[in-house]
């Protein structure tokens, strides 16, 4: 039976969230995280939101002793602790390959040692690249990409022999198709986990998240999240800045749903072995985002159109649910505009730094957008 849980990267935005979630259900949490400075500000505080009732413990995955020291009296294991953000791996490869490759072999090795009932990992959309689309003869097209020529043209659909592309829900055996460096380290770290749980027999889910939104999500973080990054710059009183023509659809799900997803992987042995989507299955797009967020925030400020694109970003991705819905009868139950309101409520009382137009500036002196 599982008692005790280690959350790796639990004082972040989704793991403090899964923390609150175990332990309303009866679970014993010890979190491992290192504050770092992204996510948690330069004096690398405390988050106030933490659980009190969970076993803080601050260390590094990639240092192996403040891992094995976490293991202890551990049933079961969620690996959350992670450089997250697309643009920003594409120059900071190291960094991502270190926390996320190096860090994810480390948990394995002391785990081979250690072994639990149950490891589950936080993977992601990113790794599919484009999601699915079907061509006018409703035939599957799995491998698709936009030519550099086009979207200098502003035409930023998707098109084969000329034709356009329409996306449908994208299910977990679409070929990844790898853009950036953390996609390949999420890649990298659902395969070893999976490989590694089948060979010393420890039970491993890796879950893709889409994109997930909701309360504690770092507001000063401009590399990741783009509710939060919208968020940010509409508490400032600044437009947020929409990439290409503010069209491509993505799939957002709130974070309390993720929690409850992420427990019933760890619950549910028919989970064991397998790879999931965590999505709500609908399709929105980046401006309607914008706007809705804008509009529960009481702020009149529309979007700004940018007509920039970054290298390696996709189209559209939304999730098809139906294989996470039978293996862990899980279906999302917090509706988007209520979610909405939860996260216009709690940003009320934070402050956010702007760092947007620092990030963009990043990526722009690297030529990572055109
Ligand atoms: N938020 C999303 O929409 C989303 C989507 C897909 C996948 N994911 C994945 O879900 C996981 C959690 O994401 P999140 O949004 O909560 O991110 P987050 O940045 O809020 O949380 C990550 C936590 O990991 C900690 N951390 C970073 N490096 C560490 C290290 N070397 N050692 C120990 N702790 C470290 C950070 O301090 C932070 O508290 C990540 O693995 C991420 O890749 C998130």
């Amino acid at each position: 039976m599982i008692k005790k849980v280690l959350v790796t990267g639990g004082a972040g935005f989704i793991g403090s969230h899964l923390t609150d979630e175990l332990i309303n259900c009866g679970y014993e949490v010890r979190i491992l995280d290192n504050l770092s400075k992204q996510v948690h500000g330069k004096e690398q505080k405390k988050p106030t939101y933490l659980n009190p009732k969970a076993e803080f413990h601050i260390g590094d995955v990639r240092d192996k002793q403040a891992v094995q020291y976490a293991l202890n009296g551990v049933d079961a294991v969620f690996h959350f602790a992670a450089m997250v953000g697309v643009g920003q791996s594409m120059y900071q490869i190291r960094d991502y390959t270190e926390v996320n490759n190096v860090g994810t072999a480390t948990l394995l090795e002391c785990l081979i040692e250690k072994p639990v009932k149950k490891l589950v990992m936080a993977s992601s959309m990113s790794i599919y690249g484009e999601g699915l689309y079907k061509d006018s003869n409703a035939n599957l097209i799995t491998e698709c990409e936009r030519e550099l020529e086009d979207l200098k043209n502003d035409k930023w659909e998707m098109y084969k022999n000329g034709k356009e592309l329409q996306p449908i829900p994208t299910s977990e055996d679409k070929k990844p198709t790898l853009a950036s460096v953390y996609a390949l380290s999420k890649y990298d770290q659902e395969r070893l986990s999976l490989i590694t749980g089948k060979a010393y027999n420890i039970p491993t889910t890796a879950l893709r998240f889409f994109n997930v939104y909701g309360t504690r999500q770092a507001l000063s973080n401009p590399y990741t999240g783009v509710l939060a990054i919208f968020a940010s710059r509409l508490l400032n009183n600044n437009p947020p800045m929409i990439f290409e023509d503010g069209n491509q659809k993505r799939d957002f799900i709130h974070v309390k749903d993720v929690a409850r997803a992420c427990r019933l992987a760890m619950e549910k042995p028919e989970a064991d072995g397998e790879v999931l989507n965590i999505g709500s299955g609908n399709q929105y797009t980046i401006t309607y985002i914008a706007n809705q967020l804008a509009e529960v925030m009481n702020k009149d400020i529309p979007p700004e159109i940018t007509g920039n694109y970054r290298i390696g970003d996709i189209r559209h991705c939304f999730a098809n649910t139906s294989k996470t819905e039978k293996v862990l009868g899980f279906t999302p139950e917090v509706d988007f505009k209520e979610g909405l309101l939860e996260l216009a409520q709690w940003l009320k009382g934070e402050i956010a730094e702007d760092n947007v137009n620092k990030a963009s500036d990043e990526l722009a002196e690297r030529g990572l957008t055109v």
